[in-house]
């Protein structure tokens, strides 16, 4: 449950004196049928809904091409993901009775023409006359589709007048330049950048959001963060389950192109970007873009690749091969697995390793940055002095922990390593942080860039990607196996420990 701090009540002020809060609202969900709608789309909307967030006269329409009864699915089919309180049915019927859904292909014209007219009849004003609004059109469809739907909203169902018409896109976008330089070309024919919202869910994560402040607002850190006093940058992403359900979508892209290239390029760049001149979203992505403008693309010998066969765990527990899934062919070289070096050739970090790893069925699921500094230079003490580890817990269990060396207390003077630690759910009891979608569906509504992908940082993005993903296709380049439910694969951990400098420690507590 949202604890409803005295902070929220001044956010959520904030929010309602503004116009797009008083003004009318059509949001658009393509694909309304679908998985993300159903998981993350109108749960996230119900509880902004619920929160007094969402603009105050917000229609919700529904598209595909499904014959779908809008208010029986939301209130039979997908009720359950609303997580209802005890005194929510009331408002979850109010939610429920402003969504309206039309069925229709998505490249037929007429429908787009009725979508229109159906937006335009769901706004009156006290004399009945028709009102405008602004429109958000939601793509919760396969990327496929993506320009057909964008072209027929720009012909058919723009909004009118003054008010905004946003467009919001979920990656992949593109499989390469190519693909990737395509879609935006389309896309910038019939829409302007600032009208198009490409989602990385990571970037409305608390705590990715909250690297910025960590980095910018702490004068400790600033001087310390770059190549004089900083060893070695991992970023750590695993998963302890596999791609069921999704293995037919998994294997055209590979774990590279589901979290590599989108979520945890854009942590590095976070981790790695000089100060922009303001907070402003343009001036933070043109400091991100010069981070990804300095990086050379990947060489296949800074890569490990993995995919993960069966292991069984136990007596009766039996977990599947990726290829034992039945939209993965036998012989499938996809990875699930992957472990890269990346350097950035700018002053502040050339020669300083930046390691990612990801990897799905593997032993825990986490996500974190882990930042090593250098060894203390001259040691006057008899022990060996660790370097500090900064690490930032992304989830589970937010936290910001730092490694530090301490003189264990009594008699004897002896270092030993402690943890200054930062664990968010001690530190803030009880807070009620939100979820990544949640504060996305805010920015598009309320027009904040910061958390979405501009289409310069996308093409620089494949730039460093597609030769390496185009080199591992040519070449059939062969990931080496690991069991399911494996901490790791030993050629991984060699490439980290050599070429990556980063030596491996404990977990914080
Ligand atoms: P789904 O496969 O569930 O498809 C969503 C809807 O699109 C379907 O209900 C269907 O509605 C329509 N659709 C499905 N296949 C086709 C097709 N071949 N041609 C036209 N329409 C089709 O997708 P998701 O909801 O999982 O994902 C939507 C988008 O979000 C995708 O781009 C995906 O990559 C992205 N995404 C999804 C995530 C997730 O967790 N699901 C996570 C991150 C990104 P109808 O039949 O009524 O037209
Ligand atoms: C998605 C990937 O973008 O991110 C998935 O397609 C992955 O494969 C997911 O599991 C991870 O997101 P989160 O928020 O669960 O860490």
């Amino acid at each position: 449950m949202r604890k409803r701090d005295r902070n929220f009540e001044v956010y959520r002020k904030s929010i309602q004196e503004q116009n797009v809060y008083k003004q009318p609202t059509a949001f658009v969900i393509f694909g309304a049928s679908g998985d993300l709608a159903k998981k993350e789309i109108y749960p996230n909307l119900f509880w902004l809904f619920k929160d007094s967030l969402l603009p105050q006269n917000t229609a919700i329409v529904g598209f595909g091409r499904k014959n779908l009864e809008i208010k029986d699915y939301l209130k039979q089919k997908i009720v359950d993901r609303m997580k209802l309180e005890k005194d929510d049915q009331e408002i979850y019927d109010i939610f429920v009775d402003k969504n309206h859904y039309i069925c229709g292909n998505y490249n037929d014209e007429q429908k787009f023409k009725e979508l229109d007219s159906t937006i335009q009849k769901l706004f009156l004003d006290s004399n009945q006359n028709l009102q405008s609004a602004n429109r958000i059109f939601y793509l919760a469809v396969p990327p496929k589709v993506y320009p057909d739907i964008s072209k027929r909203i720009a012909e058919n169902c723009r909004a009118k007048e003054s008010f905004y018409t946003h467009l919001v896109l979920e990656k992949p976008f593109g499989k390469d330049t190519n693909s990737s330089n395509n879609l935006s070309a389309h896309l910038s024919k019939f829409f302007q950048e600032e009208e198009i919202f490409r989602i990385d869910h990571y970037l409305g994560k608390e705590m990715v959001q909250s690297i910025l402040a960590f980095r910018f607002a702490n004068q400790i850190f600033r001087r310390a963060w770059n190549r004089d006093s900083i060893e070695s940058v991992l970023i750590n992403f695993k998963e302890n389950f596999g791609t069921e359900g999704r293995a037919g979508y998994f294997d055209e892209y590979g774990i590279i192109r589901d979290v590599i290239q989108n979520h945890l390029l854009q942590i590095l760049t976070i981790i790695a970007m000089d100060q922009p001149i303001s907070n402003s979203a343009d001036a933070i992505r043109d400091e991100k873009v010069k981070v990804l403008k300095s990086m050379d693309p990947i060489k296949i010998e800074d890569v490990v690749l993995g995919q993960y066969v069966a292991n069984e765990m136990g007596a009766s527990v039996q977990k599947n091969a990726y290829t034992d899934d039945k939209s993965v062919p036998d012989d499938s070289l996809t990875s699930t697995f992957a472990t890269m070096i990346l350097y950035i050739n700018n002053e502040r970090w050339d020669g300083v390793p930046f390691i990612i790893s990801a990897g799905k069925a593997l032993d825990r699921t986490t996500s974190e940055v882990r930042i090593q500094f250098k060894q203390v230079p001259g040691n006057i003490f008899k022990n060996v002095c660790k370097r500090n580890e900064l690490i930032i817990r992304i989830q589970p269990d937010e936290s910001i922990c730092l490694k530090m060396q301490n003189k264990r207390p009594g008699m004897d003077f002896i270092l030993e390593e402690t943890d200054l630690d930062l664990t968010y759910a001690e530190k803030y009891e009880g807070l009620y942080l939100p979820k990544a979608y949640e504060r996305l569906l805010m920015d598009v509504i309320y027009g904040s860039q910061i958390s979405f992908v501009r289409s310069d940082e996308l093409e620089e993005a494949w730039r460093i990607f597609t030769p390496i993903l185009h080199q591992i296709e040519a070449e059939r380049i062969k990931p080496i196996c690991y069991k399911f439910g494996s901490q790791s694969i030993p050629e991984s951990d060699n490439l980290i420990t050599t070429k990556g400098n980063y030596t491996f420690r404990r977990e914080c507590k």
